[in-house]
C-alpha cells in the first residue's frame, strides 16, 4: 500500500519503518524542515534502538517532505503528530491541522485516516466531520527505548472505526504482528489508550508510596516487596519499579489530561490525581536524602535522558532534579549515554564521579549497573534501584525504596 504518516516523532518513524519492512511506500510528511533535510539523507532526528538501521536499510521505500500534497494518491495516512497538554488540558490543534490540510489534498482520494496521536474521546468522530473520509483511531502503545521492538510486537491492536471495511483494513496492514485485536468504536479506542496508560502511571506511583514506607523501617527494602507481589498474576512483575517518579513525552501529559477531560464531564479520577501527586513529590524525597549527606558541594547526575535507550529529556524527572539541585546552591555535573542538557555541565562518566561529592543515579543505563566499585569512597544516591546494596559502604548509601 502507499501508506501517508503525517507527524515525524518516535511514533510516526517507528510506524513507518516498521511498515517499510514490510514493503509499503511510506510517504513521511513532517512541517519541520529540518528534519526532513535530515531523513532525506537517511538520518534519524531521534536515538531510538534500529531506527537509523532500519530507516538506511529501507531507504527505497520512503519519501520524505513537507509538502501534504504528495499524500494526495495514497490508500492510507496516519496522523501520529503530538498532542501536548497545555495549561492542563489536551491540545488537539496540531491533529485538526492535519485533518484540515488532509481535507484538501484527498479530495477526489478515499484514503483510510487512521489517528494514532493520544487523543481524547470524542476526537476521531471531529476528524471525521472535517475529513469526510473514513476515519479509524488505532492507538499506539510502543514504549520509547524499544519502540520498534514494541512496533512490531504488541500486546494488542485496538482498532476502533465506525465503518467496518475501513476498520478491516487497518487490522489488516498489521497482521504481521499475530497480536490479538480488539475491535471498538471510536470512544472505546481513545479511552483504552489513556485507561492503559493511567493505570501504568498508577502502577509505579503505588510502589513509590509502598518504597515511602520502606524507606522507615529497619531491614526493609521494596524491591523484594516489588518481587514478591509482582509473582502473583493479577498485579505482574511489570511497572513495579520504584524510583525517583515516572516522566517522559506521554505519562505526565495523558494523566493531566484525562482528568481534566474527565473533570468536564463532572468526574473525578481521584486515583489518578493521587499518582501525578505522589510523582510530584519524589524529587522532593531525594533531595532530602542529599541534605542528610551534605548541604552543599558537588552532585554528579548519572543520567539525563526520562528513561534508558533513548535521548529523550522530555519531562525527564532527572532533568528535573538537576533544576531542583541548582536552586538548591549544589554545583551539578551530569553524564548520559545518550542524552545532553544545557542545565548541568555534561562530562564523561568516570569524570563525573570524580569531581562528586555525592552522586546520584537518576537513569537506570546498563552501563550504570555494576558501578559498585567505582563508587567507593563517594556518597550515594540510587534513585533507581540497579546498584547492589550490599556491595556498598553502609553509611555512604541511600537509595529509593531502602530502610535503614
Ligand atoms: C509509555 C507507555 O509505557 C507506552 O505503552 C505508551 O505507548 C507511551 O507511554 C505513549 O503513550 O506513547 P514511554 O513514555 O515511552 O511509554 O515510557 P515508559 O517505559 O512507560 O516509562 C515512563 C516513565 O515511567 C519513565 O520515566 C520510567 O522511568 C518510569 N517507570 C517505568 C518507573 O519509574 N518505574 C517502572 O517500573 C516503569
Amino acid at each position: 500500500m502507499k501508506i501517508g504518516i503525517v507527524g515525524l516523532g518516535v511514533v510516526g518513524l517507528a510506524t513507518g519503518v516498521v511498515l517499510a519492512e514490510q514493503g509499503h511506500k511510506i510517504i513521511g510528511v513532517d512541517i519541520d524542515q529540518n528534519k526532513v533535510k535530515g531523513l532525506e539523507c537517511k538520518r534519524s532526528p531521534i536515538y531510538e534502538p534500529g531506527l537509523q538501521e532500519m530507516l538506511e536499510r529501507y531507504f527505497h521505500n520512503f519519501t520524505f517532505t513537507t509538502d501534504y500534497g504528495l499524500l494526495s494518491n495514497t490508500d492510507l495516512v496516519f496522523i501520529t503528530v503530538s498532542t501536548p497538554t497545555i495549561d492542563g488540558k489536551i491540545y488537539l490543534g496540531y491533529v485538526f491541522d492535519v485533518a484540515k490540510r488532509l481535507r484538501d489534498v484527498l479530495k477526489r482520494n478515499d484514503a483510510i485516516v487512521v489517528i494514532k496521536s493520544t487523543v481524547v474521546p470524542g476526537t476521531a468522530r471531529k476528524v471525521k466531520e472535517i475529513v469526510k473520509n473514513d476515519v479509524v483511531s488505532n492507538p499506539e502503545f510502543l514504549r520509547e527505548g524499544s519502540a520498534i521492538l514494541d512496533t512490531k510486537n504488541p500486546d494488542r491492536i485496538v482498532i476502533g472505526s465506525e465503518n467496518k471495511e475501513a476498520g478491516d483494513l487497518v487490522e489488516n496492514l498489521w497482521k504481521f504482528t499475530n497480536a490479538p485485536v480488539i475491535r471498538a468504536t471510536w470512544e472505546e479506542a481513545e479511552m483504552i489508550k489513556y485507561a492503559a496508560n493511567s493505570f501504568l502511571a498508577v502502577k509505579i506511583s503505588f510502589i513509590n508510596e509502598i518504597a515511602n514506607v520502606c524507606e522507615k523501617l529497619k531491614d526493609c527494602d521494596v524491591t523484594v516487596i516489588a518481587k514478591a507481589i509482582g509473582m502473583d498474576k493479577r498485579i505482574s512483575p511489570y511497572f513495579l519499579n520504584a524510583g525517583i517518579g515516572w516522566g517522559g513525552s506521554c505519562f505526565p501529559k495523558d494523566t493531566q489530561a484525562i482528568v481534566s477531560f474527565a473533570r468536564d464531564l463532572g468526574e473525578e479520577l481521584k486515583i489518578v490525581e493521587a499518582a501525578i501527586k505522589v510523582n510530584n513529590e519524589r524529587i522532593k524525597r531525594v533531595v532530602s536524602m542529599l541534605k542528610g549527606f551534605i548541604k552543599e558541594g558537588n552532585v554528579c547526575v548519572l543520567g539525563v535522558a526520562f528513561k534508558p535507550n533513548t535521548d529523550d529529556t522530555r519531562e525527564s524527572v532527572a532533568l528535573k532534579l538537576i533544576k531542583t539541585l541548582k536552586s538548591e546552591g549544589y554545583k551539578v555535573v551530569a553524564y548520559d549515554p545518550k542524552a545532553i542538557t544545557n542545565e548541568a555541565k555534561m562530562v564523561g562518566l568516570d569524570e563525573c564521579i570524580r569531581i562528586a561529592d555525592v552522586v546520584i543515579i537518576a537513569t537506570e543505563w546498563d552501563e550504570f549497573k555494576g558501578l559498585e566499585e567505582k563508587l567507593r569512597g563517594k556518597f550515594v544516591i540510587d534513585g533507581r534501584r540497579i546498584l547492589d546494596p550490599s556491595k556498598m559502604e553502609k553509611e555512604k548509601f541511600k537509595a529509593v525504596g531502602l530502610g535503614e
